[in-house]
């Protein structure tokens, strides 16, 4: 029987490349993103991606920090697939400036969807998951939620506060068979970090953070990996 996912953020970058990697192994997966165009455009794209056909994909237009959008896109997942075995916390914004004059909307609209969105997708799942017997939760955090940078400060406390969040999750569900991982990359080449001064090539890809999520899936129901730090190497 098909394993049913939920990945926030799906659009484009690492959740559309999750996305393709759990529809490869036949797995349902509900992707959403703010963009209603862009979500159709990837789900669309993603249509082949399922070797047999065997997994199927629930598009939805979903702001990952309302509470009653998230509630109606996890209740339509369930309703289509069945309870999810995993959620990937991974819609993320970035805005950047120093603390100085940063702006008080751009600090709320980082937090709502870094780490407001994670947990409010975490609470809707944790129903489900606890009812099935067990789960999955991987967050994506980032290298600047292990070590923080001049210009990055609400994006830096955001990622922080996901390695947190997780480490609580963990405890909280560990009787449940729930865990949960924080997955911490360095720069990945996807339209975030399209600004970046290192180019696309020397990037960590979606790719690899798609099989790093494949490996964690992998692993025996009894071993938790609470965080996985990627850095790219070389120039
Ligand atoms: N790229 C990097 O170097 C890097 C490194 C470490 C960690 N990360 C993290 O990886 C995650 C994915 O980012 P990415 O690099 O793949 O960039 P991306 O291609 O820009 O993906 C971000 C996704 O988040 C969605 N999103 C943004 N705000 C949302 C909201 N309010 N509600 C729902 N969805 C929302 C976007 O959808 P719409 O376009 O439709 O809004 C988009 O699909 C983020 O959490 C990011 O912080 C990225």
């Amino acid at each position: 029987m098909s394993k049913n996912a939920l990945i926030t953020g799906a659009g484009s970058g690492i959740g559309f490349a999750i996305a393709g990697a759990l529809l490869g192994r036949g797995w349902n997966v509900a992707i959403c993103g703010r963009n209603e165009a862009k979500i159709e455009r990837a789900s669309a794209r993603l249509a082949g991606a399922s070797p047999r056909g065997n997994g199927s994909i629930h598009a939805a237009a979903v702001e990952a920090s309302d509470p009653t959008a998230v509630k109606r896109w996890v209740a339509k997942a369930r309703e289509r697939f069945g309870p999810p075995d995993l959620l990937v916390n991974n819609a993320g914004v970035g805005a950047w400036g120093d603390i100085g004059s940063f702006p008080d909307e751009a600090w709320d609209q980082v937090m709502a969807v870094n780490l407001k969105g994670a947990f409010l997708c975490t609470r809707e799942v944790l129903p489900f998951m606890r009812a099935k017997g067990g789960g999955y939760i991987v967050n994506i955090s980032s290298l600047a939620g292990k070590k923080g940078m001049a210009g990055i400060s609400a994006y830096s406390a955001s990622k922080f506060g996901l390695i947190g969040f997780t480490q609580c999750l963990n405890a909280e569900e560990k009787g449940n068979n729930i865990r949960a991982t924080a997955i911490c990359p360095g720069y990945v080449a996807t339209p975030m970090s399209a600004g970046a001064r290192v180019p696309a090539a020397d990037m960590i890809q979606p790719e690899d953070i798609a099989a790093t999520v494949l490996y964690l899936l992998d692993l025996s129901p009894k071993v938790l990996i609470q965080e996985v730090v990627i850095e790219r190497i070389g120039a």
